[in-house]
């Protein structure tokens, strides 16, 4: 069921018998196989499924991002139905989310927020802030559902959650991929069939850090990273790091008592791709 406005939104939250637990899946539309595994898993866990479709300006800082971002609502409908009729789809406007208009408020993240990401992505992970804060506040879910697939937005959401108070257990849902190990993701529509196949280039790099990050000095691992992009004429890495799990600091050398994941963020023409993998 489609729901446009905060108070339909109510009405429908306010049905819900007291003991339920009611599951909140965020996305800004453009669904995906990806996004269906969460709302299939938030519908399996919880009594009641909200997902929200809003693609949020405060988040973006490229307007040009913004204005390509791929808008499929009929779509999305039809793909959440597949999952189940019972779940209800709140599509607010810009207007609703940001009545005082379209600002974001700057978060204390700490390290988490401060690489990768939060570096080529400036104010990014605040827009994510604000909005999810706003979602949370409206909707008031008991849990709320986001992708390893963005492992940095998942460790903010969960320091969001500690900075506001909001009593939302955040669950943590791994990353679906094409055959060839590219993770789904909205901005995949925006490939050719051959610029899709040739993605797998970043899971082949992740799985190749993964291999070998005990073995041989990181910043050579790194290097030929590099390379490897350097030599596929299709793609531009923006960055390659190995960072520690819990504060997300980009490592210079691996010790043996820490957990690290793998995160690679590039360019194929202007279509931006990130993924990342655990080392463990
Ligand atoms: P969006 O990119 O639409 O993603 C919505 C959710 O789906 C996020 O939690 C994301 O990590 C998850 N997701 C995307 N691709 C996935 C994949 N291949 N496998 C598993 N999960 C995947 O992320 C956002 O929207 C926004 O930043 C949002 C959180 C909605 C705030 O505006």
């Amino acid at each position: 069921m489609l729901l446009g406005h905060f108070s339909e939104l109510t009405e429908h939250i306010d049905i819900k018998v007291k003991s339920s637990v009611l599951g909140l899946v965020p996305t800004m539309g453009a669904l995906h196989e990806g996004h269906l595994s969460l709302i299939k898993k938030a519908h399996m866990e919880c009594d009641k499924v909200i997902v929200s479709i809003f693609v949020n300006p405060t988040q973006f800082n490229n307007p040009d991002d913004l204005t390509k971002y791929p808008r499929t609502l009929d779509q999305d409908l039809d793909a959440i139905n597949s999952v189940s009729k019972d779940v209800l789809v709140y599509v607010p406007t810009v207007e609703e989310i940001y009545p005082e208009g379209a600002e974001a408020e700057h978060f204390e993240f700490g390290t988490i927020s401060k690489f990768m990401e939060g570096e080529y992505r400036q104010g990014h992970f605040d827009g994510v802030g604000t909005v999810l804060k706003r979602l949370f506040e409206v909707i008031n879910p008991d849990r709320a559902y986001f992708g390893e697939k963005d492992f940095q937005q998942l460790a903010v959401v969960r320091k969001l959650i500690e900075i506001t108070g909001q009593n939302v257990s955040i669950i943590g849902c791994e990353t679906f991929r094409e055959n060839n190990g590219l993770a789904k993701s909205s901005r995949n529509k925006l490939l050719t069939l051959e610029e899709k196949e040739q993605a797998g280039i970043i899971f082949e790099n992740l799985k190749y850090i993964k291999s070998n990050f005990r073995d041989k000095p990181l910043l050579e691992i790194l290097e030929k990273v590099k390379n490897n992009f350097e030599d596929s004429p299709l793609f531009n890495l923006e960055y390659c790091e190995v960072a520690d799990e819990k504060d997300l600091i980009p490592a210079k050398k691996i010790e043996s008592d820490k957990n690290y994941r793998a995160f690679i963020a590039a360019y194929c023409n202007n279509v931006r791709l990130i993924d990342n993998m655990s080392l463990n």
